[in-house]
């Protein structure tokens, strides 16, 4: 009986013991849930935080356990690994962070948390990961096959014929809570929610992303559509349309000297020799009415000049070619979804239709003159006392010059800029051509003198106008000398040279120290 008595205190020390750290447990997952995840997740899990109106897509409603980054079939949930993964790098191209600074055990308390909002975790078996089969490798002709299969399964549909999420199904694309949703820009891999590899690729293709219209790639394979290598062949074909990697940031754009006549137009062969300039644009959040889900993400820039004039070709992607009123149910969409932050949107009558229709623009914008030190402009479009000398774009009003006293007071200024735009495929190309020499009003621009500059542009389709932009912060801008002239010993290069030849003067006193 006395073993008996000493079982049951074991037992029950053992049970109460259990539950307590049970109860710890989930104690620990909610606590950590409540700091780090409710602001955006809604602190029932039901993806309505305090910040998520502001977001595109929004963020993920435990609460119906759809999720997108599994190694699951469709449809079903993910395993806990497929969440560790997901907590571990974040989603890419969206506002859901990585976790880096929460402990394993922190994330695996905070995902036992997170399932608990669904009771479809504790209803069935534990999910499985899907066999994926083996990659039969890249090359030309797997990349042909897998062009082919990108025509067979109808990706073009939604993610147009270069991937640039401008397929003409794109602007009625919604999620399952019927918020707008883009069809991924393929070029674009770095920002790809489940990552940018062949094998990333792969497993979202053949899975799909549960809730939103992204189908699973699997059904066609196993009613023979497309085989097993074709589907791999796909994935190879999809992670070479554009870089894997986030381009490198580089401060300043490089403006070359051209050794014969500058490029006629946006489409000249030889940009092919020049060199890119790649700077990432965020939505203009500073000032209201804010624009926390900008449509250009980065533009494109390379420039070269001959000594008296310069040309330079700016592009970015952007899915609709504004205006457009193939758009129409988009721009509603976003503007009924998005938090406008007082924008009054002019552009729906009692109905709900489009009535305004905004143009794609862009403005490069560079003070009017040269800064002595590091002070430059106010970069959300300069102030009425420090005002930005701007070359403006608008796909309704081409090309000009101007002086901005703040995002909505532009005044156009007679210049010499001139310049052309053209829309293909998702993608605008600008060429801009100007005297290096200014005229009356604007800036000269001299020969290896850094010049600021930054980039702010505006798709209409998504209601995107004035303050509504995505913007950049202040870059460079650097006509390179011609290789016999003098030395001009400007800030940036002075900077340079002080690093450099300071390593230098450390290096010989070292030499000299050990001789
Ligand atoms: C700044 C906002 C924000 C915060 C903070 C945030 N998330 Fe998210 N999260 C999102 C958004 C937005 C999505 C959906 C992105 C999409 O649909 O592509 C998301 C999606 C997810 C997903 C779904 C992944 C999938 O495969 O579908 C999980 C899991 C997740 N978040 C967990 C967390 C956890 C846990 C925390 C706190 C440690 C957290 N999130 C904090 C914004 C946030
Ligand atoms: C009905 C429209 C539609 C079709 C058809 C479609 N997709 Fe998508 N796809 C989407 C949407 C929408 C998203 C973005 C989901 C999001 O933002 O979470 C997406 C996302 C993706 C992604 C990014 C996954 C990630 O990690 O974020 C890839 C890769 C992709 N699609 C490839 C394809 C391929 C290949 C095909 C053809 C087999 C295809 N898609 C067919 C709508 C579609």
């Amino acid at each position: 009986m006395r073993s008996g008595t000493l079982l049951k205190t074991i037992a029950t020390f053992l049970l109460v013991g259990a539950a307590g750290l049970v109860a710890q447990e989930n104690e620990n997952g909610r606590v950590l849930y409540d700091r780090w995840c409710a602001e955006c997740h809604g602190a029932e899990g039901l993806g309505d935080g305090s910040a998520a109106a502001s977001m595109l897509p929004r963020p993920r409603t435990f609460s119906q356990a759809r999720y997108q980054v599994r190694t699951t079939g469709s449809g079903q949930l993910p395993t806990d690994d497929d969440l560790m993964h997901v907590l571990n790098v974040g989603l890419p191209g969206t506002t859901m962070p990585g976790w880096p600074n929460l402990s394993d055990q922190q994330k695996r308390d905070v995902i036992e948390y997170i399932k608990s909002f669904s009771r479809f975790f504790a209803a069935g078996p534990a999910p499985e990961p899907l066999d994926f089969g083996s990659d039969p490798g890249g090359g030309p002709e797997a990349l042909a096959a897998g062009a082919q299969a990108y025509l067979t399964l109808e990706c073009e549909a939604c993610h147009g014929a270069a991937g640039r999420g401008n397929g003409t199904s794109a602007p009625t694309l919604e999620d399952w809570r019927g918020f707008p949703i883009r069809a991924a820009d393929l070029t674009e891999a770095w920002a790809l929610n489940g990552g940018s590899s062949v094998n990333d690729i792969h497993t979202r293709v053949l899975t799909g992303l549960d809730g939103t219209p992204m189908p699973a790639a699997i059904d066609a394979m196993n009613s023979g559509v497309v085989s097993p290598d074709e589907v791999w062949q796909l994935a190879h074909y999809v992670a070479s349309m554009g870089p894997r990697e986030r381009p490198r940031l580089r401060e300043v754009v490089r403006v070359e000297r051209a050794s014969e006549g500058l490029p006629q137009d946006g489409s000249d062969e030889a940009w092919g020799d020049i060199e890119a300039f790649f700077f990432p644009l965020a939505g203009q959040v500073i000032e209201v009415p804010r624009n926390f889900a900008p449509t250009v993400d980065g533009i494109w820039v390379e420039g070269v000049h001959d000594g008296s004039e310069m040309a330079f070709r700016v592009q970015w992607n952007d899915p609709s070619r504004s205006p457009d009123s193939e758009w129409d149910e988009w721009q509603a969409k976003i503007l009924a979804t998005m938090d406008l932050d007082g924008f009054e949107a002019p552009a729906l009558d009692s109905t709900g239709a489009v009535t305004v229709r905004w143009p794609d623009a862009i403005r490069l914008q560079f003070p009017f003159e040269v800064p002595d030190g590091a002070e430059r402009p106010y970069f959300l479009g300069g102030t009425t006392r420090q005002p930005v000398y701007l070359w403006t774009w608008s796909s309704n009003d081409g090309v000009g010059e101007g002086r901005g006293r703040g995002y909505g007071s532009v005044e156009p200024l007679p210049g010499e800029l001139q310049g052309t735009a053209e829309w293909q495929d998702g993608r605008w190309t600008l060429y801009l051509r100007r005297p290096i020499a200014a005229g009356a009003d604007g800036l000269t621009f001299s020969e290896g003198v850094p010049i600021p500059v930054a980039f702010s542009a505006w798709d209409g389709s998504s209601g995107e106008t004035d303050k509504r932009a995505g913007v950049s912060s202040w870059y460079y801008v650097l006509l390179e000398q011609e290789p016999s002239n003098a030395v001009v010993v400007t800030p940036l290069i002075a900077i340079l040279l002080t690093g450099a030849f300071g390593l230098v003067l450390v290096r010989r006193a070292q030499g000299r120290a050990r001789a």
